[in-house]
């Protein structure tokens, strides 16, 4: 209203100084965590970047990516982005990270210049005369070149996103749906959406076969968790991005293993949690937490909806992250709160009948693919209860 403060960001000055230095520090921190846990140094980061969080953060999350392959960013003499920079191996002190990214298509569309300066990063660190064992996207693009009869240029593409003018993978809507059989589905799905590639000059390229080949060198994958308000099971589009870049690296490896990380940066010292830490945390902070659900109950039917909603984003961290994602004691706790206990389901149902038979069926769903083994018993009660609210929705019975 002041008439002055007519825009959020200057595009020419993303990523900013104290993004650069907590991009750096950020991915000390990744590597730190990775190596930590008993895994080797990491060749291949998969990194998904959203449009909302690098502009809330001036750029942070693709300082990051550009951190861990030692890049920079170069400015002109007024200060305006004009391209990478490679910090010299000797200043960097360990080899350069490749970095695969996944873009959403919001940041494709807000940050076309950073797009590039990724892009060109990743080629100049491909181009580098510097020994494979220091520079892992050199490493990488030159096995890509002489196994898939590619020039350079093509080799060092690490850049994905939609086509113009599409966004997301749609693989939240496949789970969301449940209209897939073997995961391989979903990895498929996610390579149809997001395999188009953007270099530093022509136009995006749909390359799904280079895009399986970069990311099935990826020692883990990795998405900055944007808010405190929404977390890794608040909204579907966690699932749809790094859930389903986790399939096609589970893909195109033959192995399920690879860790899943996120970094939690909403306080004032940043942590990097493996995603079933993270789906642990959130299950036991919010959607089984009293305090929690009451809260949603007492909105009436969207509150209802947003507890269904949580059960299913949950349970899309079993069909995309590795088993184990989402811990057996979390499908158990949700049926004892939600199902089996008799006063809260009829709550549920008066609130929100389709709801309360979702949350059900979820996770009948949820046992029939193999992520809960509850006991008979407790199968029977969550069978008979899932009928009784079908019963209910289809006016079977007397509400
Ligand atoms: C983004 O800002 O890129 C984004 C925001 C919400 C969901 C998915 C992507
Ligand atoms: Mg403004």
């Amino acid at each position: 209203p002041t008439g002055r403060n007519v825009y959020g960001f200057d595009p020419y000055r993303v990523p900013s100084a104290f993004a650069q230095l907590e991009g750096r520090a950020r991915a000390e921190q990744l590597i730190q965590r990775h190596v930590g846990d008993g895994n080797p140094f990491p060749e291949t980061v998969a990194m998904v970047l959203w449009g909302t969080d690098n502009m809330k953060s001036e750029g942070t999350p693709l300082a990051q990516a550009l951190a861990l392959m030692g890049a920079v960013p170069r400015f002109d003499a007024v200060g305006r982005l004009a391209g990478a920079r490679l910090v010299p191996l000797a200043q960097l002190g360990r080899p350069r990270v490749d970095v695969v990214v996944t873009l959403s298509g919001i940041f494709r569309d807000l940050l076309p210049l950073q797009v590039k300066l990724l892009a060109e990063a990743a080629l100049l660190a491909a181009g580098a005369d510097e020994p494979e064992a220091m520079n892992f996207v050199r490493k990488h693009a030159l096995a890509t070149m002489r196994e898939m009869g590619v020039d350079l240029e093509t080799a060092a593409l690490r850049v994905f996103s939609n086509a113009d003018g599409a966004y997301g993978s749609n693989v939240n809507l496949l789970v969301e749906t449940g209209q897939w059989q073997e995961q391989d589905e979903l990895a498929d799905q996610f390579v149809k959406r997001k395999c188009f590639a953007y270099g530093v000059k022509k136009a995006p390229v749909a390359m799904p076969d280079l895009m399986k080949r970069a990311l099935a060198t990826a020692s883990l994958s990795f998405q900055n968790i944007d808010s405190v308000e929404l977390g890794a099971t608040d909204i579907d589009q966690y699932v749809e991005s790094l859930g389903g870049m986790n399939r096609v690296i589970a893909a195109a490896k033959g192995d399920d293993s690879t860790p899943v990380y996120l970094g939690d940066h909403t306080g004032a010292a940043g942590k990097i949690r493996t995603l079933d830490e993270q789906v642990s945390l959130e299950s036991r902070t919010r959607l089984l937490n009293p305090k929690w659900y009451e809260a949603q109950l007492a909105v009436g039917y969207e509150g209802a909806r947003n507890i269904a909603g949580h059960v299913v984003t949950t349970f899309g961290w079993s069909a995309t992250g590795a088993k184990g994602a989402v811990p057996e004691w979390v499908y158990a706790e949700i049926g004892n709160v939600f199902v089996l206990d008799a006063e809260m389901r009829e709550r549920l149902a008066k609130a929100n009948p389709n709801a309360a038979s979702a949350i059900a069926n979820r996770l009948l769903e949820a046992n029939d693919r193999g992520y809960w083994q509850p006991d008979e018993q407790t199968l029977a009660a969550l069978r008979e209860a899932a009928a009784d609210l079908e019963d209910r929705l289809e006016g079977v019975v007397a509400a």
